[in-house]
């Protein structure tokens, strides 16, 4: 296993910027760029010729990516980006007139309008109202009735890193479930956990799950991963299809309408191949380092920089109970808009979330630059 030192050098990124932006879009780190360069050079010289190695490159990955999260490989689908991902979730299961959906007020639109877009069907998004920016479970309790059919969060909220009980969550669905003697769905929008926290589906059930792999998953924009526990597969269909989405994919002349049993049916045609080759350079650095580990210094470094920004009176907006911390932190300052282009001006990159400022490093970030930018705020 590399030391942070070592692990440092594979991004370049640390040399100009102290980047604290995982929340929004990461930067790339060099094991993409040796494979993404691999990819190009192949395409250049050979085009499409012998094409299966790249075929069964994205198969391992698949592999590798089910190892991750412990799910199997027949669950997972590769995708353009979340909020397809969550779209197939939403179009793709039956409804009746009237049934409703459960999602918190503060959700990323991601996770939003793609059950905004069923009210033509008669399908009503209800918000849990969140007070402080806590999502409360007896609220979510109340609110699930006999007409619900999804309940859907981020892992991690957007805005304040608010990490939602996965585990109690999915106990609550299926308590419901029984009581109203019809399945609710648990859907989850993981984009801002998958990569810096730990997730592992057979001791957290859930039924799906989407993430883009360009946050904390330091990857290209534009691929990521879908997960569709077994149990559901057969209750989503594809709102999409095309050549791929057949059991025999290769035969172009034999039509027959006969849909892939694994999640494979999401993919309908051609893939976002040099995505999935980043995604897959990133499982490697991510095993190699280890998942918990990652775990224990992002949770170290927003600890370290929260108790910080508090010795200087700065408020947290972020929750700092252990079980609901994540990558993100977020706080207000007297001068948001100066702090926030000071910061920018001496290349601390972060973001600006309404009336607050949002920090998100990543493991590879160290104590010295949370020292460094905090002590660039008054
Ligand atoms: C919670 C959440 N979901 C989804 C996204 C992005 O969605 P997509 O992958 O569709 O671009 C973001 C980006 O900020 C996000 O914070």
């Amino acid at each position: 296993m590399k030391n942070i030192n070592e692990i440092r050098q594979d991004f370049p990124v640390v040399k100009n910027l102290i980047y604290f932006d995982h929340a929004a879009v990461a930067p790339l780190h060099n094991q993409s760029k040796i494979i993404l360069n691999e990819y190009l050079n192949y395409f250049l010289n050979f085009g499409i010729k012998d094409y299966s190695i790249w075929a069964e490159k994205i198969e391992t990955i698949r592999s590798k990516f089910a190892e991750f999260i412990g799910a199997d490989s027949c669950e997972l689908a590769f995708i353009k980006n979340t909020s397809a991902g969550l779209s197939v979730l939403a179009n793709g299961i039956k409804y009746n007139n009237g049934d409703n959906v459960i999602i918190p007020d503060i959700e990323f639109p991601s996770n939003v309008y793609p059950w905004m877009n069923l009210d033509r069907f008669g399908v009503k998004t209800k918000f849990l109202k969140t007070k402080e920016g806590i999502v409360d479970l007896n609220e979510m309790e109340s609110l699930i009735d006999n007409k619900t059919r999804v309940v859907s969060v981020s892992w991690v909220e957007f805005s304040n890193g608010f990490r939602n009980d996965m585990a109690a969550i999915s106990k609550l669905c299926k308590k419901k479930s029984q009581e109203y003697g019809r399945k609710i769905y648990f859907c989850v929008d993981a984009i801002q956990g998958l990569g810096a926290l730990k997730l592992d589906l057979k001791e957290t059930e859930i039924d799906f799950l989407a993430a883009d792999g360009h946050k904390w998953f330091l990857a290209l924009e534009g691929a990521g991963i879908l997960y569709c526990n077994k149990k559901i597969l057969k209750d989503v269909h594809p709102t999409f299809v095309g050549w791929k989405s057949v059991k025999n994919p290769l035969n172009f002349t034999d039509i027959h309408f006969d849909l892939q049993e694994s999640a494979a049916k999401f993919e309908e045609g051609s893939m976002n191949v040099a995505g999935i080759l980043s995604l897959g350079a990133s499982l490697d650095l991510f095993n190699d380092y280890g998942i918990d580990n990652i775990e224990k210094r992002v949770l170290g470094l927003t600890k370290y920089a929260a108790d910080l920004l508090q010795s200087k009176n700065i408020e947290i907006i972020s929750v700092l109970e252990e079980k609901h911390r994540s990558g993100i932190l977020t706080f207000k300052t007297k001068d948001i808009d100066k702090d926030y282009l000071k910061l920018l001006a001496n290349r601390v990159q972060l973001s600006k979330r309404g009336d607050a400022l949002r920090i998100s490093p990543h493991f590879y970030n160290t104590e010295e630059e949370i020292e460094k930018f905090a002590g660039l705020i008054f």
